[in-house]
């Protein structure tokens, strides 16, 4: 999705901004821009394409300006061009803006300016804020220091929908002015210089002192001072918080690319998100939450809500919530749930899993579900982002920074982190035994296990060069497992482009294995010894029909039926998922790889998805 960068001190603000938008391309974009304040007026150097292409632009070297804000653009309203690029300025070239979101009124607001005189060079709808702003700067008689502000607000409260903007000023050299609703934007606190992102990895190496926005406060920004406003612009006080990723983990250390770094990271990933939560023989904390044996056993139903990957994570908490608190568990699609009147009442826990905290939809859902008088806890790995402020509990995976746009560390972080919360649930209810003993155990040693589990590395490699040219691939599971297939099947899909489909072994013979034909590769996974021997009848079913097999397994099963196995280290079934994706994580990067592939920067996707 679209980034934001913005920068006021006393260097050049260009190579900053460059910078901070470099560091930004994972979330996907399709143009870029920067827009600085210098001393004959504004500059507005913008293109579609790469980030690195603004150095090829006539003048930027020549930029001098120490103020400045910066742009990707993903495409919504409008093709990607370089009218359409951010910033926008307005007809008298008086402001710049950049925008992340979505401006739903943009039409009303188009035609309102039109008839008062103001026209519009772009198609889309982020161009009518500077106008909307220049026109409100225009309408106000007074000439205080707050008429900039006063114009912004006013202009804000007309846009329906969602936006971060930043603005400058030709007339205020000295001001940036930003402020947001249901799109994510951070303040970096420097020395005499201050930053905004969109993202804190952007802007990680200049500080590590964050401010986070609630909606609608508006933020005036100056070299040595920030100040904010509410939303009818009485100042207010904001605490920094200091963000604990160091700056390295924002780069690839000698990796090739981001996704295998991340893929690499997962021991020292599950190692932090488990930190000290328990020990073998201690009960599960988290200082984070108090619920009561009295509230659990009022539970009538745990909702979990989220997209994607993290949706597949959920799948795994469901399991381990259902298998140790008994409470039945649901889980929801967020984009669907918000839609779909669900039945909730203040019986109903709802959880959401976001790696980013900024996903549009599952934000949406969340507070649908307070409204409807759930209790609501999130689960993310940023701090500070939107969705910790909405919900009534916050609780972090601590993968570090994820910048490749397809999610790994993030997976298995919530995957171990959900079923510490299941055990911590179940202890609450007083349900321990000696099954959640050994588990806590298989908990910690999985960061070892993790680290076993990469060695089939080369034997992945290997199959990949072997399939990497297939059109259909298809994965299988049964129980746990199938949960693991339908993740293995998205991973592949976003990075290698290879259409997949996930099935429930079982289900297969009541329709797919129709599209099972000589040299289709499937792709298997069983770590469950009681369900075992029914997944390899169900890939029995499809060798007879010419398939190519992989097996991912942790059973002692004849190797020789099929034309590739991967052993994997055995475990606990309601965290063998953290195991079984390993090398399905690997199988897409290296078939990505053999294709020649952006593998971070997959075709079509965000990394966090902050419209609907
Ligand atoms: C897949 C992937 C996406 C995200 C989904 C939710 O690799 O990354 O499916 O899991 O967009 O994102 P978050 O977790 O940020 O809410």
């Amino acid at each position: 999705m679209c980034g934001i960068v913005g920068y006021i001190g006393n260097k050049k603000a260009s190579p900053i901004l460059i910078n901070g938008l470099l560091r930004l391309e994972y979330r996907g974009y399709d143009s870029a821009g920067i827009s600085t304040i210098e001393k004959e007026g504004l500059s507005l150097m913008k293109d579609k394409g790469r980030v690195k292409n603004l150095y090829n632009i006539e003048g930027i070297d020549n930029l001098e300006g120490t103020i400045g804000i910066a742009h990707t653009r993903w495409a919504t309203h409008g093709k990607p061009s370089k009218e359409n690029s951010h910033p926008h300025t307005d007809n008298s070239k008086t402001f710049s803006v950049v925008h992340n979101g979505i401006i739903e009124n943009y039409n009303e607001i188009r035609k309102f300016l039109s008839e008062k005189g103001y026209s519009f060079y772009s198609q889309t709808d982020t161009e009518v804020i500077p106008n909307l702003v220049h026109y409100y700067y225009t309408q106000d008689v007074q000439t205080d220091n707050l008429k900039l502000l006063r114009a912004v607000k006013n202009a804000c409260f007309d846009l329906k929908g969602s936006f971060a903007i930043e603005i400058i000023c030709k007339d205020y050299p000295d001001n940036m002015i930003v402020v947001r609703k249901d799109s994510p934007l951070v303040i970096g606190k420097g020395d005499g210089e201050n930053y905004i992102s969109s993202d804190i990895p952007a802007i990680l190496s200049f500080t590590r002192n964050f401010y986070f926005l609630e909606d609608l406060e508006f933020v005036v920004l100056s070299r040595n001072d920030i100040t904010f406003y509410d939303r009818n612009l009485n100042p207010i006080k904001k605490e920094t918080k200091t963000i604990e990723w160091n700056a390295s983990s924002s780069e690839k250390d000698g990796y090739e690319d981001f996704m295998l770094k991340e893929i690499y990271e997962q021991p020292t990933a599950i190692r932090e998100t488990v930190g000290a939560k328990f020990s073998e023989d201690s009960k599960c904390e988290f200082e984070e939450l108090n619920f009561s044996k009295e509230y659990l056993e009022s539970l009538n139903k745990i909702y979990i809500i989220a997209c994607g990957t993290a949706m597949h994570a959920g799948l795994a908490g469901k399991n381990a919530i259902e298998k140790l608190c008994k409470i039945p568990t649901e889980v929801d699609i967020a984009s669907e749930f918000r839609y779909r009147n669900p039945i909730i009442d203040n019986k109903t826990l709802c959880i959401f899993i976001s790696q980013s905290g900024e996903t549009a939809d599952t934000i949406a859902a969340l507070k649908l579900s307070k409204e409807k008088g759930a209790k609501t806890l999130a689960i993310t790995n940023v701090i500070g982002s939107s969705i910790t402020r909405e919900a009534d509990y916050s609780i972090y995976t601590h993968a570090g920074p994820e910048i490749a746009v397809a999610s790994t560390k993030a997976y298995t972080s919530q995957v171990v982190l959900l079923v510490v919360l299941a055990i911590y649930f179940a202890e609450i209810l007083g349900l321990e035994n000696s099954y959640i003993t050994s588990l806590k155990k298989e908990i910690l040693e999985l960061p070892k296990k993790i680290e076993e589990a990469l060695k089939n590395s080369e034997i992945v490699k290997d199959f990949s060069k072997k399939v990497y040219q297939e059109k259909d691939m298809f994965f299988l599971g049964r129980g746990i497992d199938e949960t693991v297939a339908k993740e293995g099947s998205l991973k592949l899909k976003e990075i290698s482009y290879i259409h997949s489909e996930s099935y429930p072994a079982g289900e297969l013979k009541h329709g797919p294995i129709a599209l099972i034909e000589n040299g289709v590769t499937v792709i298997s996974i069983m770590t469950d010894s009681n369900l075992v021997e029914k997944t390899v009848s169900n890939i029995q079913e499809v060798i007879t029909r010419g398939a190519k097999t992989l097996v991912i397994t942790n059973q002692n099963i004849d190797v020789n039926q099929f034309d590739m196995v991967i052993q994997i280290p055995d475990t606990n079934p309601l965290v063998s998922p953290i195991l079984s994706i390993i090398p399905l994580q690997l199988f897409s990067y290296y078939i990505s790889k053999e294709k020649g592939l952006d593998v971070d920067k997959p075709r079509n996707l965000a990394k966090s998805v902050t419209v609907e």
